[in-house]
């Protein structure tokens, strides 16, 4: 068996990515929640967790065939540009595309549906938050990063390493936010009477979600505690 009760959540995504769509499809916080074991998320959601490593194991074994990337131990720099390219970069291209569509449906179908608001409201509030957290991680802790890669000098490093819980809270304001639109819409699920735009905006918030959360991984789970463990 390949995966356990006490696994950490974001430890078995950082060994196996693909464990993500496993636990998306169960609500399963792998990027802010990172550091709870198996066992207590599942408990948590009122899953079993056996049913949960069965089916990450059969996952596992279908994609053994197909290897991605082992961030833990790929270059610094390697994983700064997956971060920027795959990352920041879906965000700036985006953030506000979305905004339109949450605005548009709310316009369209706010009177029959009164939930729109709170997406319209949850998504721009996330929005605002994660524009200023990329200014942040773009001007000041990724060239700082870059800083000390050139230099090694521990200074420079302490000075990466300060900002880290900043930026981690920050992850948990936009997690939660993500959280509350995932409850706010049903789960992404339109209603029968949506349009093509409505599924169009559910279908890009869900696509947000994923990306945002592998995101949050790669940060909170491997790119700080790579970086900590350098100290
Ligand atoms: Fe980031
Ligand atoms: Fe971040």
């Amino acid at each position: 068996m390949k995966f356990n009760n006490s696994d950490k959540i974001g430890e078995i995504v950082t060994r196996f990515p693909k464990a993500a769509d496993v636990f998306q499809k169960y609500n399963i916080d792998y990027c802010c929640g990172g550091k709870d074991s198996l066992e207590s998320a599942a408990k948590n959601l009122a899953i079993d967790a056996q049913s949960i490593i069965l089916e990450l194991d059969s996952y596992f074994l279908k994609s053994s065939n197909n290897k991605s990337t082992d961030w833990t131990q790929a270059s610094f720099q390697d994983l700064i540009n997956q971060i920027l390219q795959a990352h920041h970069a879906y965000l700036h291209t985006n953030l506000s595309s979305i905004s339109d569509l949450t605005k548009t449906i709310l316009r369209a179908h706010g009177a029959n549906h009164p939930e729109l608001v709170k997406v319209y409201q949850d998504f721009n509030t996330l929005k605002t938050e994660l524009e200023v957290h990329l200014i942040k991680e773009e001007t000041v802790q990724y060239p700082a990063i870059e800083k000390y890669l050139m230099t090694l000098d521990l200074e420079d490093l302490k000075t990466v390493i300060d900002v880290i819980a900043e930026l981690e809270n920050e992850h948990t304001v936009a997690g939660d936010l993500l959280k509350n639109l995932r409850t706010a819409t049903n789960n992404y699920q339109v209603p029968d009477d949506g349009c093509n735009t409505y599924r169009h905006a559910y279908f890009k918030l869900e696509e947000l979600e994923k990306n945002t959360f592998t995101h949050i991984h790669l940060e909170n789970n491997i790119l700080f505690p790579r970086l900590k463990e350098l100290l």
